[in-house]
């Protein structure tokens, strides 16, 4: 069993990793959480067939009456609308203050049920079961939960702490290959920012067989790197935005194909690319490493380039809600492991445009 602990005083937490975990959380929420006496399994429809029913019967044998919210998969569902049916589950089934929401599932489903969790009664304990990569070392880590309006991503939400993380590494047999891709280039993104250690390791792996047999250590490493930095900034008031690495370029790369053509994971891939390509032309990174940036993307089939005009990145960066001012402050590294923060006026983003 790995374990990360999120230090955030009274709204400290663990995130635990084993595999098999899936079979042992309810007696863990029950220790944790004595006053539950309800749980409500919010899941998409690609996970909650596969999961779910494990984990409500599981619950069950614990004495948590326990019921399942589904909803369509996808990031379209990441909408009032959607947050509207889960409000209306919990409800109808009659959630206290004194019971919890669990999200089963990726990324969509922990921002989403986080949010449902943080405003229904003004806020009950919720928990964190990630099933993808991507939420097993990003977004289950570090309060942010949210939906989409028709105006932008992630534009109703707020900060809500999890009591705890779940995380069944087992549960990755069944992600679909390019969402595992997808998630690596979040995981390649913390060996860059902060970690030569975790970036050698992922060089050294051959194939998914590999991946997966490394997978509990890499995600441990990954939580612990997100955990530190969210320590910091819980309210993302500056020091979050080393997270951000690959992520302005990565952005406009996503935006300009219409958030069809590039996954998340693929924009920040091409992104880091790019962008170290740009700040080792101006010395402010050292030699080589573009190369091997570029060289562990393409080991783990991502993109390290995207069709984007110089007209198009600056109007999407200039969208970007990063942005402060006249300023935008661009994530670099020095080398693997030492990022760099780097304001640059609008004027001076050329620079670093392909
Ligand atoms: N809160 C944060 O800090 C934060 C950080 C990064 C990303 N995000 C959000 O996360 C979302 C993306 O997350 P995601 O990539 O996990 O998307 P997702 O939740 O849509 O999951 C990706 C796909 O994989 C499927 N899936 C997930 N786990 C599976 C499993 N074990 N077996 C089979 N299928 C499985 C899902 O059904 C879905 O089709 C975005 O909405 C993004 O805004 C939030
Ligand atoms: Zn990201």
């Amino acid at each position: 069993m790995e374990k990360v602990h999120v230090d955030l005083k009274e709204k400290s937490y663990d995130i635990l990793i084993e595999n098999g975990l899936l079979k042992t959380v309810a007696p863990r929420i029950t220790a944790l959480l004595p006053q539950v006496s309800k749980a409500a399994i919010v899941t998409d429809s690609n996970v909650g067939p596969l999961y779910a029913g494990i984990l409500e019967m599981e619950l069950k044998k614990a004495g948590i009456e326990a019921f399942i919210i589904p909803f369509e998969a996808g990031e379209k569902s990441k909408d009032l609308a959607t947050l509207g049916e889960i409000y209306k589950g919990l409800a109808q089934n009659g959630l206290t203050r004194s019971d919890a929401v669990i999200a089963l599932g990726g990324g969509v489903t922990g921002d989403m049920a986080g949010l449902a969790a943080a405003t229904f009664l003004r806020g009950i304990a919720f928990i964190q079961i990630p099933t993808s990569l991507l939420a097993a070392v990003d977004s289950s880590v570090g309060g942010k939960v949210a939906v989409d309006l028709p105006e932008g991503k992630n534009l109703v939400g707020a900060f809500y702490q999890p009591k705890a993380v779940y995380i069944d590494p087992d549960l990755l047999e069944t992600l679909p290959e390019r969402f595992l891709t997808d998630g690596m280039a979040e995981v390649i993104k913390y060996g860059c920012i902060k970690s030569p250690g975790l970036f050698k390791k992922l060089e050294g792996i051959k194939d998914k067989t590999d991946l997966l047999a490394e997978i509990s250590g890499i995600i441990e490493e990954c939580c612990s790197i997100k955990a530190r930095i969210v320590e910091e900034d819980e309210f993302d008031n500056g020091g979050r935005m080393v997270l951000n690495f690959g992520h302005t370029l990565g952005h406009a790369v996503e935006k300009t194909f219409g958030y069809e053509k590039f996954t998340h994971g693929e924009g920040v891939a091409a992104g880091m690319a790019l962008i170290t390509q740009r700040s080792e032309a101006l010395g402010l990174t050292e030699k080589g490493t573009a190369k091997r940036i570029i060289k562990i993307l393409e080991q783990y089939g991502l993109p390290v380039t995207a069709d984007v005009s110089r007209g198009d990145f600056l109007s999407a960066i200039a969208l970007d809600k990063k942005k402060r001012g006249k300023k935008i402050t661009l994530i670099l590294i020095q080398k693997i492991g030492e990022s760099l923060l780097y304001p640059v006026d609008i004027e001076g983003l050329g620079e670093f445009l392909p």
